[in-house]
């Protein structure tokens, strides 16, 4: 499986993301500083590897505190949690990593833990969130996989594979497991303007699988629909309201409205741990824009003239009325969403 993170020597690997495809580059962070900055550049991406990413930076800055107490490294550890709290703000998996890591430090600080326990138990927990991400996802790619039609030519959109999680991937564990389960599956890739994570991440990561895959431009998915080359669409997401509203890449609700046109099934495919219950709706998901030389250039080539303005949000809403089904480890949730997605959450509690 691909190796998006891993805990190494007291220091998180992962592979760079900007670089792919065209090199296979590995960076080292040994402080929680280097992982809020790897973070925010993207060499690390997509919700789910954001909060793994996110727990593991928290682990190092415990491991490697100098603190002679509780009380000290508390302090610092705090400030860890800042720290990479503002590094992105709309995958919500990364703010559910941070609040279990506090929760776990709390709750052993307060049980009366030792500074070298605690630099244990917060490692451990780091491996759970990821170790955890990786078994949703292959059961994502389990009831995901079954809904994809005997011969299928799927659309997706960004990067939802296992450069964006732990391993596996949503989006494209619906597609391993599809495969997994006897499909025959064609999978179109859009580019994903600005940053390409599809053209650049999806189609690589795939290739790599053997899986047949085209990559095509944005604008080109409404000509492949009317085709009739697609009869299957699956995303992920970064943050689902409770009512089902949907953020994720931008560029994704022209995908959904394209399919709606064309009466093809749209799913949006994540883990618990990317349902906010607490965001009610989509207006109230947390859009972020991004720096303006990611559209005026594409690679190191300006497109775009200087004085232009430009607008960049990183991520879309697609309503909830959309969307076919909401496939996550517990099951496909469908509408009403509101009931079904909570229904989810109870079932996890009585697991
Ligand atoms: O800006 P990115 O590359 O972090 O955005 C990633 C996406 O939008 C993914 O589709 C989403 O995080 C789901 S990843 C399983």
């Amino acid at each position: 499986m691909l190796p998006t993170i891993a805990w190494q020597d007291d220091a998180v690997v992962m592979v760079d993301q900007r670089k792919l495809p065209t090199r296979e580059v590995y960076l080292t962070c040994t402080t929680p500083t280097e992982i809020a900055r790897a973070i925010k550049t993207m060499v690390i991406r997509g919700a789910p590897a954001i909060g793994v990413t996110a727990a593991y930076g928290l682990a190092l800055g415990v491991r490697r505190s100098k603190a002679a107490g509780t009380k000290q490294l508390t302090t610092e550890f705090l400030k860890d949690c800042d720290l990479l709290a503002a590094t992105r703000p709309t995958a919500v998996n990364l703010f559910w990593a941070i609040d279990r890591m506090k929760h776990v430090f709390s709750e052993k600080v307060l049980a009366g833990a030792s500074v070298e326990d605690l630099r244990q138990v917060m490692l451990a927990e780091a491996q759970a969130i990821h170790d955890e991400d990786v078994a949703s996802c292959r059961a994502i790619g389990k009831f995901g996989g079954a809904l994809v039609p005997e011969k299928a030519g799927i659309l997706t959109h960004c990067n939802a594979g296992a450069l964006a999680t732990a391993g596996y991937g949503t989006a494209l564990g619906v597609i391993r497991g599809a495969i997994e389960q006897g499909r025959t599956v064609s999978v179109f890739a859009d580019e994903t303007r600005p940053v390409l994570q599809g053209a650049r991440l999806t189609a690589w990561e795939l290739v790599r699988d053997g899986i047949d895959t085209t990559v095509i431009s944005d604008n080109m998915a409404a000509v492949l629909m009317r085709q009739g080359r697609i009869n299957f669409i699956v995303v992920g997401a970064d943050r689902i309201a409770a009512n089902g509203d949907a953020a994720n890449k931008i560029g994704t609700y022209t995908v959904a409205v394209l399919a709606k046109e064309h009466g093809i099934p749209f799913y949006v495919a994540a883990p618990l741990s990317t349902i906010d219950m607490r965001t009610l709706d989509g207006d109230a998901i947390p859009i972020e824009e991004r720096n303006r030389r990611e559209v005026t250039h594409v690679g190191t080539t300006q497109i775009a003239p200087d004085q232009a303005k430009v607008y960049n949000p990183a991520f879309d809403v697609t309503p909830h009325r959309l969307i076919a089904g909401i496939i996550t480890e517990r099951g496909v949730a469908r509408a009403p969403y509101t009931e079904s997605l909570q229904a989810l959450f109870d079932l996890s509690a009585v697991a």
